[in-house]
């Protein structure tokens, strides 16, 4: 019994120095250029699913088969999450591609999550990853607009997706940052400075007094 402890003792104390050892050492590639170990992704990704699974459950999702939500979410995920994540017909931008894990195309993850998740996801981000919490800086009903064109996603194509957003002139809380470009369907949502510069301007649109910005460069 006594040599049992002991060898129990012995091999805990040499677990935790093992440990301390790999730690300190700075042996571990903490770089993005590099991926994860198959064994820690497949770990991480389990860990990441079910956590997902089970803090969706309790949300209560809205009505969100509307043409006006999905129309009012286009904008702000072009603005939020386009430049991490492409959307059909464009790759993501500068950031998003030196991201390790991936950004993954959300036509694909909204095609096996379902809106409570997308949902919960796109609120609270996922530590250790480059995913944000959007809560930190945005309501539910800012967020649920965005939700519902991901729901809408897995059946656009890159002609489909550029129409809607062609559509989408406007709207959102985004509405703003979009370029005017010749742009001159605009809602009664629009704000006023865009309705003073560029909505009067036809035939010939004056161009946008702010420089276009690149949302793929950086997130808002
Ligand atoms: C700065 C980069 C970045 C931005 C911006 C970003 N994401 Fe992400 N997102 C990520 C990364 C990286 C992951 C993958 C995390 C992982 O796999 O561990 C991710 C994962 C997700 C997932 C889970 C997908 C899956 O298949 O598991 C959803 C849903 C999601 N993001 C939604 C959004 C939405 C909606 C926006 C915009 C409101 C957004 N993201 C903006 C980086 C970003």
């Amino acid at each position: 019994m006594k040599t049992i402890i002991a060898t129990l003792v012995i091999v805990s104390l040499l677990a935790g120095l093992g440990t301390a050892l790999f730690i300190y050492s700075g042996v571990y590639d903490v770089s993005a250029s590099t991926p994860h170990s198959r064994l820690l992704e497949k770990i991480l990704e389990k860990t990441m699913h079910a956590s997902i699974e089970r803090r969706a459950r309790d949300i209560q999702v809205p009505d969100l088969d509307s043409d006006e939500l999905t129309l009012a979410g286009i904008n702000d995920f072009e603005a939020m999450c386009v430049g991490c994540h492409g959307a059909p017909g464009k790759e993501p931008g500068p950031a998003g591609q030196g991201l390790n894990p991936p950004a993954p195309k959300l036509g694909e993850s909204a095609a096996h999550m379902d809106p409570a998740e997308l949902f919960w996801v796109t609120k609270n981000g996922i530590k250790m990853t480059g995913m944000p919490a959007w809560g930190a800086t945005h309501g539910d009903e800012e967020l649920w607009p965005v939700v519902a064109l991901l729901t809408a996603l897995p059946q656009l194509d890159a002609e489909a997706y550029a129409a809607l957003k062609h559509r989408a002139k406007g709207m959102g809380h985004h509405a703003h940052d979009e370029p005017a470009a010749g742009g001159k369907m605009h809602t009664e949502n629009d704000d006023n400075k865009r309705a003073a510069t560029a909505d009067r301007s036809e035939p010939e649109p004056e161009p946008e007094p702010e420089p276009e910005h690149d949302h793929n460069a950086h997130s808002h």
